[in-house]
């Protein structure tokens, strides 16, 4: 008769574990944030899984269109571009995959510009392609104006504040970026340290909001720009190290 009564606290002390372990995880994982100031992380406010279905999008969508934006490179410079920041502009508001309304990469050295950053280069191009007389859209710019309402801009490295402006300036639905700017930082390149989200957090006067999205495919998107300032971090593919920076190997 002394048995079962062992065998319940047996079961209790059992099923505790898995309380414990959770119960000291909670704590932990929210003190790693208090130390970064209040509940933010080094990224800022905490964001969301970019693998979940967003705006029911699912995430193999997102790859897709993240990877159009990575191969906006090679399309219109080069698969070893040094300042490699690329952007695809996408209408979900067409079935399936959603629409590629225009790509973009950073056209700083091409042109002579220096805001000509990803975003802003594909920004413009949009805007030139939905009001193109001849092009598959023909808006006037009024209503070039109001379709970017619709768009979402995948872009592969983080938003500089100056670019997270001009996408909330712009009205867009969606904002979503591959590398973070943290992790550009630590890899060498110079930012201005404000997070897309702490210029979208001070956006709230503006008529449209935009669902941001970030860190989505980063086992892509990190290679493009982690080679850049590390002599030992392997060039992109189709490329190869001459004389410490990566040219196109063929
Ligand atoms: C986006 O797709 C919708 C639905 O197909 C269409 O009505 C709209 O004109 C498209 N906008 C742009 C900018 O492609
Ligand atoms: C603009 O986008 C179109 C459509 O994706 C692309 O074919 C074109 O090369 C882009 N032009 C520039 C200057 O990026
Ligand atoms: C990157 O990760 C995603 C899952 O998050 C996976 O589907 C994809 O194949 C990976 N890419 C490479 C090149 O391994």
């Amino acid at each position: 008769m002394m048995h079962p009564p062992v065998g319940i606290i047996g079961s209790i002390v059992l099923l505790a574990i898995p309380f414990v372990v959770g119960h000291n995880h909670g704590p932990n994982h929210l003190a790693a944030r208090h130390e970064h100031g209040h509940q933010y992380t080094m990224h800022g406010p905490v964001i969301a899984d970019p693998t979940l279905s967003i705006n029911g999008i699912p995430f193999s969508t997102r790859a897709h269109w993240m990877r159009v934006a990575n191969a906006a490179l090679a399309e219109l410079e080069s698969p070893c571009s040094f300042s490699a920041f690329a952007t695809a502009i996408v209408n979900h508001t067409a079935p399936g995959l959603g629409e590629l309304v225009c790509i973009g990469v950073n056209a700083n050295s091409k042109t002579g510009n220096p805001t000509l950053h990803g975003e802003i280069a594909a920004i413009t191009n949009c805007t030139a392609v939905m009001t193109d007389p001849d092009g598959p859209f023909r808006f006037t710019p009024s209503k070039a104006q109001a379709a970017f309402k619709q768009l979402s801009l995948y872009t592969n490295a983080e938003s500089c504040p100056m670019c997270a402006s001009a996408i909330r300036w712009s009205g867009f639905r969606e904002y979503i970026y591959g590398t973070s700017i943290d992790a550009l930082i630590e890899q060498g390149w110079g930012q201005i340290r404000i997070p897309s989200i702490s210029v979208f957090e001070q956006s709230f006067d503006l008529p449209t909001q935009a669902r941001l999205i970030g860190g989505l495919l980063t086992n892509e998107t990190d290679p493009l720009f982690f080679w850049q300032f590390n002599p030992d971090f392997p060039c992109p593919e189709g490329c190869a190290r001459v004389s410490g920076t990566c040219k196109p190997s063929t």
